[in-house]
């Protein structure tokens, strides 16, 4: 694979991650997921997380990999198709690699929103590694190469600054990270 090859494919091996981290946004609202619950004084995860978030989240990065999937095969592209358990797995583990960061954040005392640089940007990719990882580790190991997962850990702070920027300029985000 050349230079183009390896970031076109980290790229659309990383949509449904970057459609459910991006889309929580737009869904969210309405009740916390740790409904308003403290521990030791502090939020269990703050009202950055909801459950419309979460859900909004997964549904659309796991919708997206099946229509990624449709072009793939109907255009008949040589790109990796999303197996069932990888459309699931990668979305999710966005979702719940977010909310275990927010979860971390409020620990170490950082309140909702405050940015926390290399966490904010990379925790939901960990987390649709780790439990694609788990889930569908023969497919993980087949297309997640050591140069496509470099290239994705350069290539998501970019888009996800990116994103966030769009997102605030348009009122839907409250900070630009
Ligand atoms: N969001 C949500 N549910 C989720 C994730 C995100 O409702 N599971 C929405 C919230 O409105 C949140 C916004 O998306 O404020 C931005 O997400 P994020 O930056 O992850 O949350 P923060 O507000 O920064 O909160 P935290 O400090 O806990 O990360
Ligand atoms: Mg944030």
């Amino acid at each position: 694979m050349n230079i183009l090859e390896i970031v076109f494919s980290a790229f659309w091996l990383m949509v449904p991650p970057y459609i459910a981290n991006s889309s929580a946004v737009v869904f969210g609202g309405g009740k916390p997921i740790d409904l308003g619950f403290e521990w030791n004084g502090e939020r269990v995860l703050g009202d950055g997380k909801t459950w419309r978030g979460a859900i909004g989240g997964f549904i659309s990065g796991f919708i997206v990999s099946h229509i990624f999937n449709f072009i793939n095969n109907n255009i008949a592209l040589t790109l990796p198709i999303f197996p069932l358990i990888a459309s699931i797995s990668l979305p999710l583990g966005a979702i719940l690699g977010d909310i275990l960061a927010s979860f971390i954040k409020r620990r170490i005392g950082h309140s909702r929103g405050e940015p926390l640089i290399g966490i904010d940007q990379l925790d939901f990719v960990m987390g649709s590694w780790i439990l694609t990882i788990i889930l569908a580790p023969i497919w993980f190991q087949e297309f997640f190469t050591l140069y496509i997962l470099i290239a994705i850990v350069f290539m998501t702070p970019l888009i996800h600054f990116s994103a966030n920027l769009l997102g605030y300029s348009i009122g839907i985000k409250k900070e630009p990270w």
